[in-house]
């Protein structure tokens, strides 16, 4: 009998994306993971070389979008609609980490940066992206990064916590609204992934300049996550993307996916003790 190979089927055939902070990083993972299953997409950074370059390489389509300013954001849809005529998919991921220290010195303005990426980018990436679904009746799936930071204190500075919290806040909010529609809203929590924002903030936290990603890589995997030896990488939070983006998620709306290998669940005393007894 003839044996038949089975391919992992595509799981966004013809679809149209958005995704901001596409240039590198886990948008970087997410646009190529979503273009390898034959979705259209749409990279919408500010970081010009590397997002253009990385169009290129996918056949889709690069923008300069500074996500806290509103007519950037309508432009980089605007440009889907164009292209393909419809929008399917918004990954709202672009962020920033922002100041860190006490909150008892927090620079204000440094905080109200971060802010302008972080919420209202967010904010004017589910506005225009549900604008232009409903216009061209998409059953469409709106996707933004938290972070585990929303979840547990001291994983974050204060402001970018800040941030993070009131995006599942907004996730739901706009989950609400947004149903009647048929348009999905989920959130995903990711926590520890050597990507450039995470290994800046571990040098300076360390104070290390020559700290690099593996490094981080290490850290992560011995003590944020109960997998020993595993922090997550782009491509585990470009699947979880893959996943709210496609049907196989087709019942779930208003949901925070957290990959974060149970670190936020169960960081106790017992899990501590199970961790440095089992050591080999
Ligand atoms: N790396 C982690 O451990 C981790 C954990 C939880 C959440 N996150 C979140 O994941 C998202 C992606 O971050 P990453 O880890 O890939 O880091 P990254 O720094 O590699 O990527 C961030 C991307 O956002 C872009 N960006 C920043 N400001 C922008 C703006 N104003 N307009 C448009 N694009 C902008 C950057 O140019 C970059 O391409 C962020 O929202 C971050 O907060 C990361």
């Amino acid at each position: 009998m003839e044996r038949k190979t089975l391919l992992p089927s595509k799981k966004l055939v013809n679809k149209v994306a958005v995704i901001t902070g596409g240039a590198r990083g886990i948008g970087a993972a997410a646009a190529t993971l979503f273009a390898q299953n034959g979705a259209h997409v749409v990279i919408a950074d500010i970081l010009d070389d590397l997002g253009a370059a990385l169009a290129e390489s996918i056949e889709g389509r690069y923008v300069h979008c500074d996500v806290s300013k509103e007519a950037d954001v309508e432009s980089a849809i605007e440009l889907a609609l164009r292209w393909k005529g419809q929008l399917d998919i918004m990954f709202n991921n672009a962020g920033i980490s922002g100041p860190s220290g006490s909150i008892t010195s927090l620079d204000m303005g440094k905080v109200q940066q971060l802010l302008s990426v972080n919420i209202f980018g967010y904010l004017h990436g589910i506005k225009y992206a549900a604008a232009a679904m409903i216009k061209t009746r998409t059953n469409g799936s709106i996707i933004c990064t938290s972070s585990s930071a929303a979840i547990m204190g001291g994983l974050g500075g204060h402001a970018y916590t800040l941030s993070k919290e009131a995006i599942n806040g907004l996730v739901r909010s706009a989950a609400c609204e947004l149903g009647v529609h048929g348009i999905r809203v989920n959130s995903i929590s990711p926590h520890g992934v050597p990507t450039e924002i995470l290994v800046t903030a571990y040098r300076e936290l360390l104070r290390k300049e020559d700290m690099q990603a593996e490094d981080v890589s290490k850290i992560v995997g011995e003590t944020g996550s109960l997998l020993r030896g595993r922090c997550a990488t782009v491509k585990d939070v470009a699947e979880a993307a893959l996943f709210l983006a496609s049907e196989d998620s087709g019942f779930i709306t208003a949901h925070n996916l957290v990959l974060d290998g149970g670190y936020t669940s169960a960081t106790s005393t017992l899990s501590f003790i199970y961790q440095s007894t089992n050591r080999e």
